[in-house]
């Protein structure tokens, strides 16, 4: 400890002497962000600390995504009332908050109820932090693959956001010349499973590959048919919400890492086994107007910027880029040449509005269908085939909806399929609906004919720390399902171990 604080402060004494640290220095950080604090491009990355900012939909003030009661920074006007109530069951109905800035995806991990604080074993195991730290490499090199199912918080106090928090590593290679390099085990596999090899990508692949990492949809490979816990990209059918879905009801051990069809959790209410779509960035840009003509995520999230009167470098604050009139154009004029800031930012939130409406109808027929199918399975003399039909299209519009919900573009980067994939999870939703009453020979149909806010009302609090309380329970139909979890303490608080 006194050995690396010495080095530190040694490093934070020499300013401005240049890039190259010496050997042993640099030996000693290894892939710590703290390594590169001499280049300017690390002065841009600390600007991923300014979590001050929103646009109409978007920006970096963190907030719960489905409290549209309160302003920020508890809610926001765009909220969907009604996540809790979709996700029940699974972690995420605890916790799930706006995506900020790189240099807080370590503290905010660390802080998250979706992994269990109350308890030596977190619930959630340490491949979460794939996507979090520049440390994976070295780690999976130490510890093989048994790495991804060890127990998260096991790396909590080695790990702290200055050094560890995505960072310079994980895009470049700092033994060559700061290469751009993929250092991420699951898409080089992926990759690898389609035939390519990200070493013969041209720098515009790369110029979005490297974001490829993380912002993108995966789950994880079970100990029976794969390595546990172990992060894998679906893409092997293609990276459409259909191919992915049906990557997921057709698994295969040898090239999914399950068999049969996966689920990431059963929904409590409805008994459905469900999957979670995470953040498809890269999967929603794939066929979008600006990936076929050949814009990379860096075009618009790592635009030029002047450093001195003849130095310009890559932003490397990863941001929305409608935040100010000086970021759009850097971002966008230059390519869209003859509009303005103002101009092309109401085009980007007329998609956003269509796209949000939609989204909102969506989620509100998932509600629904989930309804219809927990009174048709307590229903007595069930058709139990049509139940089993009722919960498969349940399943299908509610990923759906996810796809583009979990998306953090509102739509923007591929509107058109924003829009068809929407579309399809309400008539998947509906279908369900219909299903379900059928099986129940319309018996049902009369007790679900009412608005959606009448038939199930948002659940707006819920946490680990409710779920020990039996009142919290009762407070809500839905609630009802869930089992009453052992009342403890807090075991962790980021770093710390309080007891
Ligand atoms: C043509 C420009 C463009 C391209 C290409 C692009 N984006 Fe975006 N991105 C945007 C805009 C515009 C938004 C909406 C921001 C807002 O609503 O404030 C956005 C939003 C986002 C957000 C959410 C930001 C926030 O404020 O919450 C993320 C994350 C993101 N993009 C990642 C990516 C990734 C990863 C890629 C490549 C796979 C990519 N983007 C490609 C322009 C682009
Ligand atoms: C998420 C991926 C990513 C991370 C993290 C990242 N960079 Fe970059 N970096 C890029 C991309 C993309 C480029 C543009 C490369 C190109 O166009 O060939 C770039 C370019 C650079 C360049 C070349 C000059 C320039 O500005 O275009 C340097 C030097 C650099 N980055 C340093 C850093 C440092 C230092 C850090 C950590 C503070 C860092 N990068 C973190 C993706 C990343
Ligand atoms: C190592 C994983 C990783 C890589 C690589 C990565 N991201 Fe991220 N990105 C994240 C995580 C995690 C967050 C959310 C952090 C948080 O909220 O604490 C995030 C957040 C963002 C945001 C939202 C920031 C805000 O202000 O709201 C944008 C935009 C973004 N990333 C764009 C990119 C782009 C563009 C690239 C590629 C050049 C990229 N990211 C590469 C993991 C990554
Ligand atoms: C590297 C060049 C490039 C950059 C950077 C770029 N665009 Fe584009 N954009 C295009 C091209 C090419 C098209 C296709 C239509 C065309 O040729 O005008 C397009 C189309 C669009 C469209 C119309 C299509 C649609 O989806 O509605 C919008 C809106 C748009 N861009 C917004 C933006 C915004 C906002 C930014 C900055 C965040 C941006 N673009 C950055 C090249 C670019």
């Amino acid at each position: 400890m006194g050995k690396r604080t010495a080095i530190l402060t040694a490093l934070l004494l020499v300013s401005g002497t240049g890039v190259a640290l010496a050997a042993a220095e640099a030996e000693q950080l290894g892939k710590s962000n703290l390594r590169f604090k001499n280049l300017p491009q690390y002065q841009l990355y600390l600007k991923n600390s300014d979590d001050t900012k929103m646009t109409e939909f978007g920006g970096s003030v963190p907030h719960d995504k489905h409290d549209a009661v309160h302003p920020l920074p508890q809610g926001y006007k765009h909220a969907q009332p009604y996540l809790k109530n979709l996700w029940l069951g699974y972690p995420f109905s605890y916790e799930y908050k706006r995506a900020r800035g790189h240099s807080y995806a370590l503290d905010d991990v660390f802080h998250i109820d979706r992994v269990d604080r109350y308890s030596e074993k977190a619930g959630l195991p340490a491949t979460c932090l794939n996507c979090k730290v520049v440390t994976i490499p070295d780690l999976v090199k130490e510890k093989g693959d048994a790495f991804w199912s060890s127990n998260f918080h096991d790396l909590r106090q080695t790990h702290n956001s200055k050094e560890h928090a995505i960072g310079c590593a994980n895009c470049h290679d700092p033994e060559n010349k700061m290469k751009l390099v993929i250092t991420s085990i699951p898409l080089d596999e992926a990759l690898k499973r389609q035939g390519k090899d990200w070493r013969e990508a041209s720098r515009d692949e790369m110029r979005s590959l490297v974001c490829a990492q993380c912002h993108v949809e995966y789950h994880f490979e079970t100990k029976d048919h794969g390595v546990a816990a172990k992060p894998h990209f679906p893409w092997d059918l293609g990276m459409n919400p259909d191919q992915i879905y049906d990557y997921y009801a057709n698994g295969q051990p040898k090239r999914d890492g399950f068999q049969g069809a996966f689920a990431d959790w059963t929904h409590a209410v409805s008994k459905t086994p469900m999957v979670k779509a995470q953040h498809p960035e890269y999967e929603m840009y794939s066929d979008s107007v600006h990936a076929a003509a050949g814009v990379s995520c860096a075009d618009c999230h790592m635009p030029r910027v002047k450093q001195s009167k003849n130095v310009t470098i890559s932003s490397h604050q990863w941001t929305s880029p409608l935040k100010s009139e000086e970021s759009m154009q850097a971002a966008c004029l230059g390519c869209h040449t003859d509009k303005t800031p103002d101009w092309l930012r109401k085009r980007v939130e007329f998609h956003q509005t269509s796209v949000w409406k939609q989204l909102l109808i969506a989620q509100e027929k998932s509600v629904r269908a989930h309804e219809a199918v927990r009174q048709a399975a307590e229903f007595k003399g069930v058709n139990e085939k049509s139940l089993a039909e009722a919960r498969e299209m349940l399943r299908k519009g509610q990923w759906f909806w996810d796809y583009v919900s979990a998306e953090n573009s509102v739509g923007f980067h591929n509107p058109t399929k924003a829009m068809d994939t929407l579309a399809s999870s309400q008539q998947y939703s509906d279908e369900a609906t219909q299903l379900a009453i059928r099986a129940t020979g319309y018996a049902i149909a009369p007790k679900l004919d009412l608005p959606i806010g009448q038939l199930v009302t948002p659940i707006m609090n819920h946490s680990r720390k409710l779920q020990q309380s039996q009142a919290h329970l009762d407070s809500h139909p839905w609630l009802k399902y869930l089992p009453k979890l052992p009342e403890a303490d807090l075991v962790w608080d980021g770093n710390q171990r309080l007891r």
